[in-house]
């Protein structure tokens, strides 16, 4: 049973391959990956880079080559949901494409042929990371504690896309879109989705967290570096680690 530890970015899983047992690394479809023990469970880390074919080639190797039977994302996305601020933690419950549209041949976001447009993620798996997050008692800290209270831990829809979302008309006109068709999207980022679509195509458990680095508006593109360089791999270490040891 391997677990597979997925990421876009190094920097939102640094320091965890440091603290595996016989870590080895192997190089595979022009990534590398990295295997070895996390509290006494097989894992392998790996980084998909950024966008959903990416993810979805990272996901397609976990499984086919790297016999990983469960998979969890851990990164970081952009706040959309009222109240979703940065700091907090999204917990993903499902995703969907918010750039997917074949209509009027299919209704828009469904994936055609797949008679389907929400991807779910793994309840057992969701629950532990929800449990996970919670018991981990993260704190974003510096600039990023914007207020006194600790991070809130939210679960909902995620909306993945090929495209950075750095304006907040560009959120207005998205939430906007996906509320017309019933979606209501806690948060953004640009990798789930391809991952859930490919563990439902091989029928892999999946679940997703993601760590608020920025609210998708005038300011992301600022907020979205310096929250990767100084936080974000605190909040995969702390809640990932809390996550393994409730690991069934
Ligand atoms: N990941 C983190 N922030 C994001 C944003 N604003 N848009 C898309 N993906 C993101």
């Amino acid at each position: 049973m391997t677990l597979a530890i997925l990421s876009a970015l190094a920097e939102e899983q640094q320091g965890i391959f440091e603290q595996l047992e016989q870590p080895r690394r192997v190089q595979h479809a022009g990534r590398s990956f990295g295997l070895g023990l996390w509290y006494g469970q097989p894992v392998v880390l790996a980084l998909s880079r950024i966008g959903k074919v990416a993810a979805a080639t990272t996901a397609t190797a976990l499984i086919e080559r790297f016999g990983a039977s469960r998979i969890v994302f851990t990164g970081v996305a952009g706040g959309v949901g009222e109240g979703v601020q940065v700091g907090d933690v999204v917990v993903a419950a499902d995703f969907l494409q918010h750039d997917m549209n074949a209509a009027p041949l299919f209704p828009p976001y469904e994936v055609p042929l797949y008679d389907q447009t929400r991807f779910r993620c793994d309840e057992k798996l969701t629950t532990t990371l929800l449990i996970a997050a919670s018991a981990s008692g993260i704190c974003a800290g510096g600039r990023f504690c914007l207020n006194p209270e600790p991070p809130r831990i939210h679960h909902g829809l995620v909306a993945s896309g090929d495209r950075f979302v750095s304006a907040a008309s560009e959120v207005q006109a998205l939430q906007t879109a996906l509320r017309a068709h019933g979606h209501e999207a806690l948060a953004v980022e640009m990798e789930g989705a391809a991952v859930a679509q490919v563990c439902h195509d091989y029928g892999v458990p999946f679940a997703a967290m993601r760590s608020i680095s920025d609210r998708a508006d005038d300011t992301a593109h600022v907020d979205f570096p310096e929250f990767i360089r100084s936080v974000a791999s605190r909040y995969a270490q702390t809640i990932l680690a809390e996550f393994m040891q409730r690991l069934g």
